[in-house]
This record gives C-alpha cells, sequence and structure tokens, in this order.
C-alpha cells in the first residue's frame, strides 16, 4: 500500500538525513540502553534502527522500560484512536515538559486536560482564523520588506524563528507582552532551546524533585517569560473587565473563557497554556517554513511553479485566510517538507491496560513511541522516501495517502490542537496561516535572494 509514485523519470533532490542507528546486537538490554542513551539525549531521531524503517513494529527495552516503536498506520490506529482511553503521556516525556509546561495542554491529563481542551477548542474555531491569518500576513509582511534590505547571506532558519516568534506575539497578546523586547525573544529561544533536552537522570527512577543541572540554564529565562505572561495577562484582565474594546487575540479569547460559566480557566491555566502554546507552537512553525524554503531552494523547477502560483493569486483582493485553497502546489511542498522533515519528530505514550491486534500485543505499562520521522521515511509505505517530491501531496494523489501514515500533527484524541479545528476550505487553520507565511518568503526570494 505505498504512497503513489508519480514521478520516477525525472531525478529528485535527496535532501540529508541521519543514518539510521548500528544496533550493537549487545545481548544485555541494558549495555544496549547505555550504549543508545547520548545519543537519544542529543538526537532521537538518531536512535531508530534500520528495522524500524522497515517494520511494522519494533519491540525492545530502555533499561527496564519494555517499549514498543510501531510504524504502521493500522496498529497506530487500533492503538492511539480505539485505545485511546488506556494511554497517558510518558513518563520521560513529563518529566522533561512538565516542569516547565505545567498545567498546560501538552502536559495536562485527566479532568484538567478534557477541560482545558473544551474551554480552548471555540478559540481555534475557523471564525477566528479570518483575524489571525490577516495579523499573520501583516507581520509577513513586514518581515519581507526587512529581509530585502539584507545584503550578503542569510540565515533562513534564524529569521523563520523569529518570524515565527513575530507572529505568535502578534496571535497571542497583539504585541502587548509586558517587557516586550531583544530580552524576551532571547528568553524564548533559551526556554526553548532547553525545553525538549532530557536530562540522563530523567531516565532512572530519580525523582522530580531531584535537581537536573542541565535545566538550570533555562530557568532564569523561563521565569522571566512567566512573570512577563503573567503581568500581562493580568493588565488585559483588568481592561475586559472596564469593558474595554480589545484586540480578539488568543489572551482575550482565553481570558474571557473564564467569565462565560463555570469550569473556564484559571489564571494559573492561561499562564500555562499560552506558555504552552510558545512552546508547541513557535518552534514547529519556524522549523517548517525553514525546511520547506530549505527544499525549494534546492529544486528550481518546483520552486518557480510556487512562483507562478503565487502571481496568479490576487493577494489584495482576496482574503489572507483564503490564499491556501489558490495554492495547490505551495500546499504540496509544505506537506512534502513536513513528511521529510517532521517539526515534532517524535510522539510517546504509556499503555495503562494490555493490547491485543492479530499477533500483536502490548503488555501492561509498555511505552509506545512512534515517529513521524520514521513514518513518513517508512519504507513499506512511501516510494522513494528518501526523495522531495511533492507530487505526492498534489491533486487526486494526496487523497491516496493514507490517513495514518502522514501524521505531522499527530493522531488521535490529542492530536495538535492547531489541526483539529480544520474547516471544509482548510486543512488547518495553522497550517493555512503557514502557507500564508511561506507565500510571502518565495515572493521575496522572487527579487534576488
Ligand atoms: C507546523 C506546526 C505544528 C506542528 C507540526 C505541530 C505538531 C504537533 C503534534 C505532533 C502534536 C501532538 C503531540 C503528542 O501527541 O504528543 C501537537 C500537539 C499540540 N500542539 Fe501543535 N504543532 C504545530 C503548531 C502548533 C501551534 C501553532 C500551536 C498553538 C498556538 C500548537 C499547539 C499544540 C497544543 C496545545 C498541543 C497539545 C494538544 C493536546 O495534548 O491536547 N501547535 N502539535
Amino acid at each position: 500500500m505505498h504512497a503513489p509514485d508519480p514521478d520516477v523519470s525525472k531525478a529528485k533532490f535527496v535532501p540529508p538525513a541521519p543514518k539510521p542507528w548500528a544496533d550493537s546486537h549487545l545481548k544485555s538490554a541494558w549495555l544496549r540502553s547505555a550504549a543508545v542513551l547520548p545519543t537519544v539525549i542529543r538526537n532521537p531521531i538518531e536512535s531508530f534502527s534500520a528495522e524500524a524503517y522497515q517494520s511494522p513494529y519494533v519491540m525492545s527495552r530502555m533499561f527496564q522500560q519494555p517499549m514498543a516503536m510501531v510504524h504502521d498506520p493500522d496498529l497506530l490506529r487500533h492503538i492511539f484512536v480505539e485505545n485511546a482511553n488506556l494511554l497517558v503521556a510518558a513518563p520521560i516525556r513529563q518529566k522533561i515538559l512538565k516542569p516547565a509546561l505545567r498545567e498546560g495542554m501538552l502536559t495536562a491529563e485527566g479532568d484538567i486536560w478534557r477541560r482545558a481542551r473544551r474551554t480552548i477548542a471555540p478559540v481555534f474555531a475557523p471564525r477566528h482564523v479570518a483575524g489571525f491569518a490577516t495579523s499573520m500576513r501583516n507581520v509577513t509582511d513586514d518581515y519581507v520588506e526587512r529581509l530585502k534590505h539584507e545584503t550578503g547571506e542569510i540565515r533562513i532558519a534564524d529569521h523563520m524563528t523569529r518570524l515565527a516568534y513575530l507572529v505568535l506575539s502578534d496571535t497571542l497578546f497583539s504585541g502587548d507582552l509586558h517587557n516586550d523586547s531583544e530580552n524576551v525573544i532571547a528568553d524564548v529561544a533559551y526556554f526553548l532551546q532547553n525545553l525538549s533536552r532530557p536530562d540522563p537522570i530523567d531516565f532512572f527512577a530519580v525523582p522530580n524533585w531531584f535537581p537536573r543541572l542541565t535545566k538550570f540554564r533555562g530557568s532564569g529565562a523561563l521565569k522571566r517569560l512567566r512573570n512577563s505572561v503573567r503581568i500581562t495577562a493580568e493588565q488585559r484582565q483588568l481592561r475586559i473587565n472596564a469593558g474595554e474594546d480589545l484586540p480578539q487575540d488568543f489572551l482575550t479569547l482565553l481570558l474571557k473563557t473564564r467569565d462565560e460559566e463555570q469550569g473556564g480557566l484559571t489564571l494559573d491555566e492561561v499562564e500555562d497554556n499560552i506558555i504552552t502554546f510558545i512552546a508547541a507552537g513557535h518552534e514547529t512553525t519556524a522549523r517548517a517554513l525553514a525546511w520547506t524554503l530549505y527544499l525549494l531552494a534546492f529544486d528550481p523547477s518546483a520552486r518557480q511553479r510556487c512562483l507562478d502560483e503565487v502571481d496568479a493569486l490576487d493577494i489584495d483582493g482576496s482574503a489572507p485566510h483564503e490564499w491556501g485553497e489558490s495554492l495547490p502546489w505551495l500546499t504540496a511542498c509544505f506537506e512534502e517538507s513536513m513528511r521529510l522533515y517532521p517539526p515534532a519528530g517524535i510522539i510517546t505514550r504509556k499503555l495503562n491496560g494490555t493490547i491485543e491486534h492479530g499477533d500483536f500485543h502490548l503488555e501492561d505499562g509498555t511505552v509506545i513511541v512512534t515517529s513521524p520521522w520514521v513514518l513518513h521515511r517508512h519504507q513499506a509505505l512511501w516510494d522513494h522516501p528518501e526523495q522531495f517530491r511533492p507530487d505526492r501531496f498534489f491533486g487526486e494523489n494526496r487523497n491516496r495517502i493514507n490517513k495514518f501514515a502522514f501524521l505531522p500533527f499527530g493522531l488521535g484524541h490529542r492530536v495538535c490542537i492547531g489541526n483539529r479545528f480544520a474547516c471544509k476550505k482548510l486543512r488547518s487553520s495553522w497550517f493555512n496561516c503557514c502557507v500564508i507565511l511561506s507565500l510571502n518568503i518565495p515572493a521575496s526570494l522572487r527579487h534576488g535572494r
């Protein structure tokens, strides 16, 4: 059940990727775990062996912990959709993220998560997308204008990180963040740099209160960032109470959920969720944009097709949130980029219970790992997975791709909330906004960059 092979005749760009982990074949699970641990900490994508790219699943152990690496669409659906009620966050992920994100939606569980998801869902509803898209367009227009005046070589990844922050800050707080300055941008960068790195002792049964040396580095930045978010939220709340006319950004919308009915978010939860949106939405978007531009830079004909689409679009005569509809090729390039370089490379859960599916058996307590990176390059699912071929996602080909073979936004009930609220016209609100962002950049590339 390969995704279609639309065009085998032309030589295609093969972007770089690390080699799979060369399994040491050590007999002892403990020694094998110790051998792979530094790689897991440095870049977990590199810790998957060649077998993971070929088999539906691979069972293993990380020290004492039973693990299942699952990369089969049918099994993934069975686990993450049909047995979603048996899954909880993997302890290792909670150890890494929870101290920073607390009860934000990414790390909350049980009733707190359910209430947050239900309360926040309307904020991502299509009716708010138009406003967000316009704000994204304005921020991006300004940014591209500045980029045009840069001379010499530019590091596109750094620019996309900055642009993604500016967009996020505008849609979250309309640029009102208390103390918004170079310092906050540096704090966000520092916070994100240190956020998702595990500390070696996270892999052992060491209690959470035990200090992790590697976490000290980001803690000052996180404290300052939280403080700024808190002050901004309190000031905005005062303005809501005073009945002022306010921007309909995330902050206003989140704070308003507090008035509507009992069970809305507490001020602490608003703060945790704003921090979570920064954590979940900043680097992911920046990476998606940077890789798309990188790939287009190496494929002149794909890039020219994007530029032709952009030229044909009536940019000023149509609403930004509808642009994506007229840009099917650019959208295909963007999706192909997220296939090759999924911004969230690993999804983990712990199983509370057992799962049987044909010959497949998962014992209670197993940690389930699925990597969009491995899945998107799986040899049983894609033709020439290593090649950049946007045609896979273009026109009818797109409909032939198994829904559970392409998971840049995750799956099941904890799928990315930005993606969850797709309306008929837009595959997803955030996705569409990313298309808007990348649209402007190829336009600037045309001006000689
Ligand atoms: C290209 C951009 C993005 C990608 C690829 C992406 C990817 C993902 C993935 C894979 C998950 C699931 C994680 C898991 O199951 O463990 C997720 C969850 C989440 N994402 Fe995104 N994301 C993106 C942008 C955003 C943005 C812009 C926001 C918010 C402003 C956001 C907010 C969230 C939240 C709150 C969750 C947790 C949902 C829950 O657990 O209920 N994401 N994202």
